[in-house]
């Protein structure tokens, strides 16, 4: 029932989370992710590796980065790429756990910074271990993972997710001026909300971060256990906190390096919800995003499908688990396509999915909503609202895809996606 119509998902089942080493490198865009073939309740985490040309035909070429040496013997975590001249540059977090009775926040892990090079974009070579843990700043826990590096003032700057040992969240800084040697710089916490940890930051701009907190202190806002946002640079302090997306099911999210428009993919999954995926049964769980641009507007990230996706849609009057629905929204309404509901009233827009969501329930946004555009897969929605200023992604479980509304709307067709194996 579940395999995906545009979606990329883990087509040799077992697991997939976070995209990493997103980026545009000799020909093809690289997208590389979280994997665990072997399970698909993701244990031992590798680097899968997909590319494509154009954003819809995509090719899976195996898993090029492992848990092989003692820098990251238990999981190749999250990282980047940065293309540099003719070579690709991948920089990861090397877990390590040590047997016994640790909390593994304060003792018993290590949290390796690794570099790896590939002149191809497809082998890499040259695991090297840059960072150990004596190389961080001493009042951190172990919990410092997750690098991503940028270009800023001619010096590469490098920005590492972290949580202290007060259990407070924050961003390092490092600059390095040959991508080897790195110095601390200095580091950012958030003037609000108390995260005790910030997972996967990327720097989309000089001054704005996206980044993963979790432990966010509960507001209406804060509905999923884990949170992703946008927080803007000010005088050294992460303020400005926007949530990037109400739905049930993104985390991770991760923007290109090297490419002239710029591009992001998320992992389309929430860490530890007590929320389920029914694909278990056939061996496999979660998918990305679809591809994504963003724009930042007034301190505000817009985000919208490519148009690589957009340019190839057509129209339709036939309902599919393949289709784009667009609506202009005057006032109340309603709409369900299939079990899945949408209500919108009194400037509240409320997404239920009780009815089949694996446990999942209700989730809901305040605005003044002018229009949606909602992309539905076999058991994907992402809703984008008034032009991409805010979206809710989430899984759902449903066979049926009927459309009832009192809205004004247009269907689309998208391209059929390809995801071929050449492991
Ligand atoms: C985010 C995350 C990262 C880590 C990776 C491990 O989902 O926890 O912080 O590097 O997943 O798979």
């Amino acid at each position: 029932m579940n395999y995906l119509n545009h979606h990329i998902y883990p087509i040799t089942n077992g697991w997939l989370n976070d995209p990493n080493g997103l980026c545009y490198f000799k020909g093809n865009f690289h997208i590389f992710y979280q994997e665990d073939k072997n399970s698909p309740y993701g244990k031992h985490k590798s680097w899968g590796h997909v590319i494509t040309k154009d954003f819809i035909h995509y090719t899976y070429l195996g898993t090029p980065i492992k848990p092989d040496s003692i820098y990251d013997k238990d999981g190749a975590y999250s990282g980047c790429a940065y293309v540099l001249d003719d070579t690709l540059h991948i920089f990861y977090t090397g877990n390590v756990k040590h047997q016994g009775d640790y909390d593994y926040i304060l003792e018993g892990r290590e949290h390796n910074l690794v570099h790896m090079i590939s002149k191809d974009g497809i082998n890499f070579v040259e695991k090297k271990c840059i960072f150990k843990n004596e190389d961080y700043p001493s009042d951190l826990t172990k919990h410092v993972r997750d690098p991503q590096i940028t270009l800023q003032n001619g010096k590469y700057v490098m920005v590492l997710g972290a949580r202290d040992r007060q259990n407070l969240g924050c961003i390092l800084k490092y600059q390095s001026h040959d991508l080897l040697h790195w110095e601390y710089v200095e580091r950012y916490y958030p003037n609000q909300h108390q995260p005790y940890m910030l997972e996967c930051p990327n720097m989309i701009d000089d001054t704005h971060i996206i980044c993963s907190p979790q432990g966010l202190c509960k507001d209406e806002e804060v509905q999923n256990i884990y949170e992703v946002g946008m927080y803007t640079i000010q005088d050294g302090v992460l303020t400005n906190y926007q949530k990037l997306d109400y739905g049930f099911d993104f985390y991770a999210p991760q923007v290109f390096n090297n490419t002239s428009t710029p591009y992001m993919i998320s992992w389309m999954g929430m860490p530890d919800a007590k929320y389920t995926n029914p694909t278990i049964l056939q061996g496999w769980q979660h998918c990305l995003t679809l591809p994504r641009t963003y724009k930042v507007k007034k301190n505000h990230l817009y985000q919208s499908v490519i148009s690589q996706i957009q340019s190839q849609m057509t129209r339709t009057n036939v309902p599919s688990k393949n289709m784009c629905l667009k609506a202009t929204a005057e006032g109340n309404f309603d709409l369900t396509i299939g079990n899945i509901q949408i209500t919108y009233q009194n400037q509240t827009l409320v997404l239920n999915l009780e009815k089949c969501g694996s446990g999942r329930h209700t989730r809901s946004i305040n605005l003044d909503v002018k229009n949606m555009e909602i992309y539905v897969d076999t058991s994907c929605i992402e809703i984008f609202l008034n032009d991409g200023y805010a979206v809710l992604s989430s899984r759902y479980y449903d066979e049926n895809f009927e459309i009832q509304t009192n809205l004004n709307y247009t269907l689309y067709n998208l391209p059929k996606m390809t995801l071929r194996n050449e492991e």
